[in-house]
């Protein structure tokens, strides 16, 4: 192991990660009064799934709304494994999420009346998504949030460090980490760490998230003895555009809220074929139609008639990607395919952010705050990311325990190389993929084996083998997770993981 060159003594909270969550943990430490550090593998805005959000945020803001109706929808779209008392948290916490980043100048879309415009997207009984540039909601609010952090003293910022591994005191708890920025190694310590790191598209091959996001938050804190929940519930987009590029760009779903329909391959909409509310049915249902109808000959988004000339205006980010592609979506369908989008699994957390392990947080997309159960609803994830980041920057603020406790020295995990990743990657695609069984699975930990036999422990492989062996362990299909082998709802229970005592699963109501 290289030698750690550097200890950084940080008097205050390190964030690793710094998408919406990170960041809007940041800035709860900071409004505290303490000082953070957050650390980014790039620069603020990129390399995050935050950025790249088209349909907004989810908020009852609209007269016909409610938080109780949000949350109704929010708890139906889990399928029975989500948390009402962290689905009523985010969703009456979710105006003032709003308004925050108002105030921060996020520049939410009005009306000639002043009023915030808000989207329809499946599986909401109202049009309830706070929306920006039409389909430019994640970029928008990113660069408010980034502004504010730039601006805020009490806010230091790393924008090319990776976190190696987590830096635990002689009781266990986390008190910093070792960061590689550069080609240098520092080992920082901490009053408390959160974890933001996002989510795990970029194990997989066919993903719209960026290729930065690859588990990293799920491994460092099962590695740490953290309790990881439901790692096999993955989200895939069913609408992501498939012109063959990695990551492959969205095409939103407020898309099929404004009217675009899914056609097959004889040009004949096929949704209600699988479910009686069409276009606008549960995202895994629409997910596993549109993987059925590309088996068939393909699957295409027709947004000629819903959208047509309006669509350099109202869906400027869809539109720019489609056009880039050689492709008109004004005169064009758009070949679509389901692609990694979201994990719903991540660190456990209570409402605070804080996960089994003293001095440890998580925010945002590696996170499971209970919000997403089995299947998050549409938009949900922005919210979530504002809201429980702003909760775990509180909660972490208030630790004070000294920083300079003997530390119990951290290995660093091994990096995987790029050939192992792609293999690891096309695994994953095709044994943890839209629909899963007991071979696909199999045949994906052999391969989690003999890439680790042959690389070591990388967090990769780590964040894989639990998304794998979780999938395989639940027999039954919930929410995202489809077992073509067992089909058949089973019980509703959480998988419950951790590393340092054989993987166990346990009941949880
Ligand atoms: C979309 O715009 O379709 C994505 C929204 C989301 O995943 O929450």
């Amino acid at each position: 192991m290289d030698p750690v060159q550097t200890i950084v003594h940080q008097d205050g909270v390190l964030i690793i990660g710094a998408g919406l969550a990170g960041l809007s943990a940041a800035l709860a430490v900071a409004k505290e009064g303490r000082r953070v550090l957050v650390v980014s593998p790039v620069t603020l805005g990129t390399g995050c799934a935050s950025s790249w959000a088209q349909g907004g945020m989810a908020v009852a803001l609209g007269a016909d709304d409610t938080p109780e109706l949000h949350a109704e929808d929010t708890l139906e779209a889990g399928a029975g494994l989500s948390d009402p008392e962290a689905v009523r948290v985010l969703t009456t916490e979710g105006p003032e999420a709003v308004r925050r980043l108002l105030g921060l100048g996020a520049p939410f879309d009005r009306d000639a009346q002043g009023t915030l415009v808000q989207s329809l997207e499946a599986a909401h009984s109202r049009p309830r998504v706070a929306r920006v540039g039409g389909d430019g909601a994640g970029a928008a609010i990113m660069a408010a949030v980034i502004a504010s952090v730039r601006g805020e003293p009490m806010i230091e910022v790393w924008e090319n460090g990776q976190a190696l591994s987590l830096l635990s005191d002689t009781s266990g708890a986390v008190r910093g980490a070792l960061i590689q920025c550069g080609e240098d190694r520092i080992e920082v310590t901490a009053h408390a760490v959160i974890l933001a790191t996002g989510g795990i598209g970029g194990l997989y091959a066919t993903t719209t998230d960026p290729a930065e996001v690859r588990g990293q938050g799920l491994a460092l804190a099962a590695l740490v003895g953290a309790v990881i929940v439901d790692p096999e519930f993955v989200q895939f987009h069913p609408t992501a555009i498939d012109v063959g590029l990695d990551p492959a760009p969205l095409a939103t779903e407020a898309l099929r809220g404004e009217g675009a329909t899914l056609i097959d391959a004889g040009g004949q909409p096929f949704m209600k074929r699988y479910h009686p509310q069409g276009d606008l049915a549960p995202r895994d249902v629409v997910a596993r139609a549109v993987a059925a109808e590309q088996a068939r000959g393909g699957a295409w988004l027709d947004a000629r008639a819903a959208i047509g000339e309006l669509f350099p205006d109202e869906f400027p980010a869809v539109f720019r990607a489609c056009m880039a592609a050689g492709l008109d979506p004004r005169i064009q369908p758009i070949p679509v395919a389901p692609a990694v989008h979201y994990h719903m699994g991540g660190v456990w957390t209570d409402l605070d952010g804080g996960t089994s392990v003293l001095g440890l947080y998580a925010a945002g997309e590696c996170a499971s705050t209970g919000v997403h159960g089995a299947n998050r609803l549409a938009s949900n994830s922005l919210l979530e990311a504002a809201v429980f980041g702003t909760r775990a920057g509180k909660a972490a603020a208030s630790e004070l325990r000294s920083g300079d406790a003997a530390l119990l020295s951290a290995e660093p995990a091994p990096s995987l190389p790029h050939a192992a990743l792609q293999r690891l990657r096309k695994a994953m695609d095709l044994g943890a993929g839209v629909t899963r069984d007991a071979p696909s699975l199999t045949r994906l930990i052999s391969e989690i084996d003999a890439l680790e036999a042959e690389y070591g422990r990388a967090l990769e492989l780590i964040a894989a083998r639990l998304v794998a062996e979780a999938a395989l362990a639940r027999t039954h299909s919930r929410g995202a997770h489809f077992r073509r082998d067992f089909p058949e709802l089973g019980a509703v229970r959480h998988t419950l993981r951790t590393l340092t005592t054989r993987p166990a699963l346990m009941a949880a109501e």
